[in-house]
């Protein structure tokens, strides 16, 4: 698969045929949309969690010094609390862009805080995507996200916005958390 993921998601039209849809966000899209939305709602994915194990070299790296950003692995049982939109296709074009470092649009049932159901969409980066960076130590990738930067600033705000996000929505990331931690005794040595 190439790094860039905007033909496959326009190819695959996935959802472009609907007036309006949720989009689930559970990385840089809770803190920060940047994009004209309906309605902003807490939801969770159950099924996966939420890793930086994502190479980024066109937002908070470069394609010499990838950064490191977070996708959805696989983890049954498991559940992954973030933010939903409901917005219309017309935003496709912005986020295919905006996540064109091989995320791809897929279809996933999400749950929000009143009990209800809804299918939607959610952007992941499998691991057979050419920019997969997979798992480290927490140490070595709070180091690489220390020391990267790219053209959407730098790797360690991407971190800590999405820790602070979380801490705010109520949401246990024991993997995000422990990034945070490494990353701030990382700052304080
Ligand atoms: C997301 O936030 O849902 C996708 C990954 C990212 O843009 O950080």
């Amino acid at each position: 698969m190439s790094f860039n993921t905007i033909e496959a998601n326009r190819r695959a039209g996935r959802f472009a045929d609907r007036e309006q849809l949720w989009l689930f966000g559970y990385g840089s899209l809770i803190y920060k949309a940047g994009f004209d939305y309906l309605e902003r709602r807490p939801a969770s994915i159950t099924g996966w969690v939420r890793r930086f194990w994502q190479g980024s070299h066109d937002h908070r790296g470069t394609p010499d010094a990838p950064g490191r950003v977070a996708t959805l692995v696989r983890a049954p049982g498991e559940t992954c609390l973030g933010m939903a939109y409901r917005v219309t296709p017309a935003i496709f074009e912005h986020l295919d862009h905006r996540e064109k470092n091989g995320y791809l649009r897929f279809a996933t049932e999400m749950t929000f805080a009143d009990g209800t159901t809804d299918e939607g969409l959610v952007y992941i980066a499998t691991e057979d995507n050419a920019a997969f960076a997979g798992p480290a130590p927490v140490a070595e990738i709070a180091r690489r996200i220390a020391a990267s930067q790219g053209p959407s600033g730098p790797n360690r705000d991407y971190l800590l916005n999405l820790a602070a996000a979380l801490r705010e929505l109520g949401a246990t990331d024991a993997h995000v958390f422990a990034l945070e931690a490494e990353l701030r005794a990382l700052e304080d040595g």
